[in-house]
């Protein structure tokens, strides 16, 4: 430093910034640290590359003067926003400051929120935000409303054009659990973040009943039992890291492919192991994230919505050095069977990386869809035709490796050529067919087996003889419907060449104001 006296509006500058830089005061900072939180600043400094978060709109205070609100003003009026890079790449950011009014919402706090989020949307660049907040500003009534309707149509205007990342690293209660919900990821920290529409007092009064806050809308009740969390994170430094790596797969906005990185893993690579993955009974479980894991760059699979609807998998990975999308049946859980959760969990997926032009790679071994009267009562006719409804419109280069069964509807849904895949390839173990041999004779020799000397042994011979028929991959070979049977230690070799063969496809939506997906 020099002895130079510092020119006294550059000092009325500075001391301006330290006042916000200091949020709500050192007692409440120290408050937020007991509880095992970081500040909004200090989120920030983790979340973007070093030096390169430059904010916006530090001067802000709230216009209000209801309840003593005039008295108490703080720069910056509990939001840090602005923009920086996440390895390398710009993102714009908010980051509520629990330290002022608990990170309540006013609508100069919203009116901050939406103007980087318009700055995200002119300069094609994802919104990261870090919400840790009390919801509506008590004090500030309809003005505070007003700045969360207008926090929420941008969220919907955005969606698809840029990536929309939420960390809940607090309460997000009420009608502004909406913003996060309308976004394409939210990531929840365990222990210390909660999301609710009604909190516990409110259910007691109305259903009498008794639960925590935790049971109630913690990380891993919404990223197992809900769905609405993607991720759940051990703590604030996993969910920002967490986010980091997402981003890495993403494109920055809809006009752009998502990035390539240099491949690091060979893509002539066999993977012999997966010759012998196929258990000899078809109706052995085998975990299927043996076979992405083989398959992808250096084994390496984030998966989303790891704990809901196990039974389906979806998440990102490279091939080549090129984001993809998997989707894939879980053969250990529920044999793979695609139920009302499932469908929902896959449809969104599809979706988000159709909107953001990353390629889908299916692995299929799908039973049907789930029997039951709670599924058909739960809606799995209108759940199930999202996950179809959801493949279909999908114009991105979509590949499917049917790895053994494709069964029923199931297969219809789950991206075979006829609704536009573009390279489906089966493996020799593979079987298709409108239902398992079991309930196919069942259902087409009933008064053949029922008439038979010994039943059981001529129901063997006619299940043998469908087996042979048609639960192979060659009937469907033969009718072109899949384009080749490959050996299973191939399977990388091949996608990875379709990938290349389809980096110019171009495909289109005949025009309308948009599909009527049964939501
Ligand atoms: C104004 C608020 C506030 C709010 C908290 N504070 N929430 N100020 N409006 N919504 C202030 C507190 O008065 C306190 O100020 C400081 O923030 C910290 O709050 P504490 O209660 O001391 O913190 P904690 O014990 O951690 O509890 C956090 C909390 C609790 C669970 C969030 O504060 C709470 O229940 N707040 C109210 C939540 C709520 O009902 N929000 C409205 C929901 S409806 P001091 O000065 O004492 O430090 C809604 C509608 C949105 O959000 C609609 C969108 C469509």
């Amino acid at each position: 430093m020099s002895d130079q006296p510092v020119d006294p509006r550059i000092q009325e500058l500075r001391d301006r910034k330290a006042q916000a830089y200091i949020g709500g005061g050192e007692d409440k900072i120290a408050r937020q640290h007991a509880r095992g939180r970081m500040t909004a600043r200090e989120r920030l400094q983790l979340l973007l590359d070093k030096g390169t978060f430059r904010e916006v709109d530090v001067f802000v205070t709230h216009n209000s003067s209801e309840f003593g609100l005039a008295e108490q003003k703080f720069p910056g009026d509990g939001v840090v926003t602005g923009y920086g890079s996440i390895n390398g790449r710009l993102v714009f950011v908010y980051s509520q400051d629990f330290t002022v009014f608990g990170g309540s919402v006013s609508r100069a706090h919203a009116q901050k929120i939406c103007k980087i989020m318009d700055m995200a949307m002119k300069n094609g660049a994802p919104v990261v935000g870090l919400n840790d907040s009390g919801g509506a500003r008590i004090q500030e009534g309809v003005h505070s409303l007003a700045g969360y309707a207008e926090i929420f149509y941008r969220n919907v205007i955005s969606s698809g054009v840029i990536p929309q990342i939420s960390i809940i690293m607090g309460p997000c209660a009420g009608g502004a659990v909406y913003s996060p919900a309308i976004t394409d990821f939210v990531v929840m920290v365990k222990e210390t973040s909660h999301m609710f529409v009604t909190g516990p007092d409110v259910i007691k009064a109305v259903t009498h009943e008794d639960v925590t806050f935790e049971e109630l809308g913690g990380a891993s009740v919404h990223a197992s039992k809900s769905g609405v969390a993607h991720f759940a994170a051990e703590n604030e430094e996993d969910a920002i890291f967490l986010v980091q790596h997402l981003v890495d797969y993403l494109p920055s906005n809809n006009m752009q492919d998502p990035p390539l990185s240099p491949p690091t893993d060979d893509p002539l690579r066999e993977a012999p192991e997966l010759d012998t993955i196929i258990p000899d009974n078809p109706n052995k479980p085998y975990d299927m994230k043996e076979v992405i894991r083989h398959v992808v760059d250096d084994s390496q699979f984030l998966e989303v919505h790891e704990h809901w609807a196990r039974n389906i998998i979806v998440g990102f990975a490279r091939l080549g050095g090129r984001p993809v999308g998997v989707i894939a049946q879980q053969p250990t859980v529920l044999a793979g069977v695609l139920d009302v959760e499932a469908s929902q969990k896959g449809a969104r997926f599809v979706r988000f990386c159709d909107a953001f032009n990353v390629p889908l790679i299916v692995f299929e071994d799908v039973p049907g869809f789930m029997p039951g009267i709670n599924q058909e009562h739960g809606g799995i006719i209108r759940q199930g035709a999202k996950l179809l409804y959801a493949f279909c419109e999908a114009t991105v280069p979509k590949l499917t490796v049917i790895v053994r069964k494709a069964y029923g509807g199931a297969y219809c849904v789950m991206n075979p050529r006829h609704i536009g895949a573009d390279m489906v390839l089966a493996w020799p173990s593979a079987e298709i067919a409108v239902m398992g041999p079991e309930g196919a004779v069942n259902v087409i020799f009933r008064r053949e087996i029922a008439d038979a000397g010994d039943p059981m042994v001529r129901k063997g011979e006619l299940v043998q003889d469908y087996r042979d028929r048609f639960a192979n991959p060659y009937v469907a070979a033969a009718a072109g419907f899949i384009d080749n049977v490959i050996e299973p230690r191939e399977t990388r070799p091949h996608l990875i060449n379709a990938l290349e063969m389809l980096q110019n496809k171009w495909d289109s939506l005949p025009p309308k104001k948009h599909g009527n997906i049964p939501l």
